[in-house]
């Protein structure tokens, strides 16, 4: 283990009423696995990084007399040197990793697990409403995106919770803890972002999309503690347990089993809509109707506000092409391909106005507070220790 791995701050995870408990053994692999990432972070890819600039790309100058063009030329000449390539399949190896430990302790513990979540929805404060009916859109779960076992729409019996259970461990193993104890730092850097932008705005109806387990729509109930708020995803097993999360730390959302491109809610319904690293798992048919729902969805003066991992023209093209390994190492199909298009011409196109449309970066809540400059994943996460967030305000 190198010496910058303890860079990586592990706080514990919550607490919240719906964790899983590991055992010794369990919580050994965890850390295992937990290690393996933050070793892969600091000791593997600074390698990369010097090896593309020292090796890789004066060769390719000396050769071609130019630097490689973009990120695409570069993953070609990358992909052939054997110390990417075992940085790609070790990155591989620890994200399946990651979700076999974590499913370890919830198959052991799933009927406690399952009762639960039950026992919390009786003393509901929120609200859970499933639409066994709703046809799950392909994009979504044709594939496990970021290689999660069962992927969004998973479902393994009646009170399931598996799905929602892996994805909050799993995302608190993957983010190196540097998310927050909560995993909350995109939608806790949203929410702070939208009250010191705009002070004097007070929302009295909040939507989260693609809410998951509501790591990111919890913030908006503490920022905007007198808004009603609500919180749709695909997933049953995912909402279950967000539920379930949300009422076991006393927050009042409703949740309900929606598609973010056609919901129910009435025209204007909503002052303030949100979405956290929703728009890099959605398709390019997704994108542009969910831009459309959330404008039909918005009141006059509304606002939304979508936070997700910086576009490619914020990074060099080296950043761009490692980024950009999540598309192809991570079953992360979109990754890619979203942060090729227009925001801002799509928002536009929606009905947008072009003055209220704009890319702003919203400074992270947590990591700024706990004194992290790391980026967690390959190339620049999220840049400056911000993330970026697309405003639209109607
Ligand atoms: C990366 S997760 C979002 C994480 C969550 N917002 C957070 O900040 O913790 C993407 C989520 O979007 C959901 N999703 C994808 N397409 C959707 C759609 N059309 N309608 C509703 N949810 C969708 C997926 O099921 C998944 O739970």
């Amino acid at each position: 283990m190198g010496s910058q791995s303890n860079a990586f701050f592990a706080v514990p995870q919550g607490p919240h009423g719906m964790l899983v408990e590991a055992d010794r053994d369990e919580r050994a692999r965890q850390e295992f696995v937990r290690s393996f990432k933050a070793f892969i972070q600091s000791d593997v890819v600074p390698g990369i990084h010097a090896t593309y600039h020292h090796e890789v790309k004066p060769l390719f100058e000396r050769r071609a007399g130019h630097p490689p063009r973009d990120r695409h030329e570069i993953r070609e000449l990358m992909t052939q040197h054997p110390l990417f390539r075992n940085y790609a399949s070790l990155q591989r190896v620890s994200q399946e990793l990651l979700w076999d430990v974590v499913l370890d302790s919830i198959e052991r513990t799933l009927p406690e697990l399952v009762e639960r979540a039950r026992l919390r929805g009786k003393t509901s404060c929120g609200s859970l409403t499933l639409d066994p009916a709703l046809s799950l859109p392909k994009y979504a779960v044709g594939v496990d995106i970021h290689c999660m076992p069962g992927g969004y729409g998973g479902e393994g019996g009646p009170g399931d919770v598996t799905a929602g259970a892996l994805y909050d461990r799993g995302v608190y193993l993957y983010a190196l803890g540097m998310m927050g104890p909560m995993n909350d730092d995109i939608g806790g850097s949203a929410a702070k972002f939208v009250r010191d932008r705009f002070p004097d705005f007070k929302p009295r109806r909040i939507l989260d999309l693609g809410c998951t387990v509501g790591h990111s729509t919890l913030p908006f109930v503490d920022a905007f503690p007198q808004a009603e708020v609500h919180a749709i995803d695909i997933g049953p097993s995912l909402l279950r347990y967000a539920h379930a999360r949300a009422e076991s730390l006393g927050k009042r959302v409703h949740f309900s089993q929606q598609d973010a491109t056609a919901t129910n809610f009435p025209d204007g319904h909503f002052d303030l809509i949100t979405s956290s690293i929703l728009f890099h798992e959605t398709s390019a048919k997704a994108l542009p109707a969910i831009l459309r729902e959330t404008w039909r969805l918005l009141a006059p003066g509304g606002i939304a506000v979508h936070g997700d991992l910086p576009p490619f023209w914020a990074m060099d093209e080296f950043n761009q092409f490692m980024l950009d390994c999540e598309t192809w190492y991570n079953n992360e199909p979109y990754w890619g391909a979203m942060r090729e298009v227009d925001q801002v011409a799509l928002s536009i196109k929606a009905g947008f106005a072009p003055e209220k449309v704009e890319f702003c970066m919203a400074p992270s809540a947590y990591r700024a507070a706990a004194g992290h400059d790391r980026s967690f994943e390959a190339g620049e996460f999220a840049p400056g220790n911000a993330w970026q967030v697309l405003v639209t305000r109607k």
